[in-house]
């Protein structure tokens, strides 16, 4: 898969693009599978929301669920991100976040490479998200909210927020947030299950509450471009890998193919082996 020369100016002007359908009905069954498995995992990996034991995010969650770790390696994912940055990439990070019915709880205004700059000592913006909805995401249920063109303000001040959510993030004040706002107004991609949206590391976005009856996951794979690799270890390596080397793809029917395997490092299965 391509993207063509009309979807790379999109994506430069306004920091996101969305990808509608990028993976079938059949497929997403395939994923949502996994999940009530993954959120029974008592492992410091699984983070719970500050106000309730439902799962905020599940992270790492390709270094042990066969599943997810064949979606890590996935080509209609890893390609266009590939392709942006005209470089290999490598997982800087990988999660499930849960948004759950009537208790997902806010993402503060933020622009990732604040983290990825502050906590981890990244060198570059080189680095991106591509999200996948495994839920239909509506104005309902917390969508992820994007101030367009933001990103084109490179690094922004940002302050290290550890008491809002279980998660410490490096966020962006009101001031900043209501000047970017009346330049670039606020969008909210929405789609059924299934649809992608890949952003930009600089891309200053946030999600409300979930309110609604309506679960929201979504799994992000954060992807990096393989020279621009962190140089401090200070977060916990589920948060922040150290793994370096560039996805190899799989095939394109991967999720539906039983025979396709990749390691899983992380299973307790594999570890009860090892010992
Ligand atoms: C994020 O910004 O990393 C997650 C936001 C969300 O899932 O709503
Ligand atoms: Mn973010």
């Amino acid at each position: 898969m391509k993207l063509t020369r009309e979807q790379l100016e999109t994506f430069d002007r306004d920091g996101y693009l969305i990808l509608p359908d990028l993976f079938s009905t059949e497929e997403i069954k395939i994923l949502n599978a996994e999940v009530p498995s993954i959120y029974k995992e008592n492992r410091p990996e699984v983070t719970r929301e500050k106000n309730s034991e439902e799962v905020r995010t599940a992270f790492g969650t390709h270094l042990y669920n066969k599943t997810y770790a064949k979606l890590a390696k996935h080509p209609r994912l890893v390609g266009p991100v590939v392709q942006i940055l005209n470089e290999q990439v490598y997982m800087h990070q990988f999660k499930i976040n849960g948004k759950a019915a009537f208790k997902g709880e806010v993402w503060q205004w933020h622009q990732d490479y604040a983290t990825w700059k502050n906590d981890d000592d990244m060198p570059e913006a080189r680095a991106m998200n591509i999200a996948i909805f495994l839920d239909e995401v509506n104005e309902f249920n917390g969508p992820l909210m994007f101030i367009p063109g933001s990103h084109k303000k490179g690094v922004l001040d940002a302050f290290h927020d550890t008491s809002t959510t279980n998660y410490p993030l490096w966020c962006c004040d009101e001031a900043t947030v209501t000047k970017l706002v009346e330049r670039g107004g606020i969008v909210a991609p929405k789609g059924k299950a299934g649809t992608a949206v890949v952003f930009h590391g600089c891309m200053v976005h946030c999600s409300s509450p979930n309110l609604s009856p309506w679960h929201r996951k979504t799994v992000y794979l954060s992807l990096c471009a393989v020279t621009n690799h962190i140089r401090q270890y200070k977060r916990a390596e589920y948060r922040a890998h150290r793994d370096f080397k560039a996805i190899e793809c799989l095939k394109d029917d991967c999720l539906l193919d039983g025979s396709v395997e990749v390691p899983t490092p992380w299973a307790l299965e594999d570890n009860t082996v090892l010992t």
